[in-house]
């Protein structure tokens, strides 16, 4: 029996458009070094007045209008992110009261870079329970407020934006892999490598906000392995192989992991969604960011059988199987 349906998606990106050209006037990198190494060009920079919140909330509107359904449906909010608008309360709640649907569940899930997945699972999880009937699950980041900007090997990297999806509890008629919903969906996590990728501050520690820090060639060969795993195994839990995939769509955080995984696995680079190029690595917001281009674009149609993927801090990591 399939999961919950998804009904619509929606993004929101800053402003504000960074070019590689641009960091190099401010750190000692090059165009040529970032694009052949990430294959990342630019990356959008959230101004003063755009927020977590922000761009969550616009992401979260543009998903409602996708899916034509009202806010005041909407009985479960998760926000995935790592750059919350404050240490507390959970920036759901602000997204929650932005949108005027008070009195359901809204929280925040901190995963990462895989954030939106294990968001995703949460709220099918609950949707399933009966706990709601239908979810907003949001990915939103502003990770430059994080970044170490005179530190070359991180803060060339990443971007800020927001992707948001609309989730609909399966009904009682809900059917096998053909019908649309969530087909299959692991999660994992190692705590052991914290210290390949971490934020060197918070609240109970330094009583800052800290850096982002990180050992990325590392990160890069435990990401390969790991996401080529849960991949496989999201496959065998659905009965699925991996020829049957339209479409997937990563977490985008360097075109070469994009390019290895795939191969890994069998997959067409041309069926794996790449928008690193424009958005860089925006953390919990990549997947639903690069899920709604995609969607909007025309390239992921209703029926088509599409994989999320992703890897980050904690390690965590985990895989979705969709039938749209
Ligand atoms: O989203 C969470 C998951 N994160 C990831 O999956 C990230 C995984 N890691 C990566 O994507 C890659 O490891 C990076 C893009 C971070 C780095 O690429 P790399 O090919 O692994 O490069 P490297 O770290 O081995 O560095 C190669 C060289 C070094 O110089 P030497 O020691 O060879 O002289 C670096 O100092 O490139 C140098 N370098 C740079 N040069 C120009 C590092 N950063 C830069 C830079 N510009 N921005």
């Amino acid at each position: 029996m399939t999961g919950s349906r998804l009904l619509g998606t929606g993004s929101a990106l800053p402003r504000r458009i960074v070019t590689n050209a641009e960091l190099a006037e401010r750190v000692d990198t090059s165009d040529e070094w970032i694009v052949e190494r990430t294959g990342i060009r630019q990356r959008h920079i959230a101004e003063p007045d755009e927020t977590t919140a922000t761009l969550a909330t616009a992401a979260a509107r543009a998903a409602l209008a996708d899916a034509g359904v009202d806010a005041s449906s909407i009985g479960l909010i998760v926000l995935a992110t790592a750059t919350p608008d404050n240490t507390f309360p959970a920036t759901a709640t602000k997204v929650q009261a932005a949108l005027g649907c008070r009195g359901g569940i809204a929280f925040d899930v901190a995963a990462v870079c895989s954030g939106f997945l294990y968001a995703l699972a949460t709220a099918d999880s609950l949707l399933r329970t009966g706990m709601a009937k239908r979810a907003l699950v949001i990915g939103a980041e502003t990770f430059s407020r994080i970044l170490d900007w005179e530190d070359r090997t991180t803060c060339v990297l990443f971007g800020d934006g927001a992707g948001a999806v609309v989730l609909e509890a399966p009904g009682a008629d809900a059917g096998g892999s053909d019908a649309p919903g969530i087909l299959g969906t692991r999660l994992h996590a190692d705590g052991a490598h914290h210290d390949l990728l971490y934020v060197d501050g918070g609240p109970s520690t330094t009583q800052t906000v800290g850096h982002v820090r990180m050992r990325g060639p590392e990160v890069f060969r435990h990401a390969v392995v790991n996401l080529a795993g849960v991949l496989k195994e999201v496959l065998e839990e659905a009965g699925i192989s991996s020829n049957e995939i339209d479409w997937v769509v990563p977490h985008q955080a360097n075109a070469r992991i994009l390019d290895a995984t795939a191969k890994k696995l069998g997959i067409s680079p041309e069926k794996v969604v790449v928008t690193v190029d424009r958005h860089a690595n925006t953390s919990a917001a990549s997947v639903p960011l690069a899920l709604d281009t995609a969607r909007r674009d025309g390239r992921i149609k209703p029926g088509d059988l599409v994989m999320l993927e992703a890897m980050g801090g904690g390690f965590t990591w985990g895989a979705s199987l969709i039938r749209m």
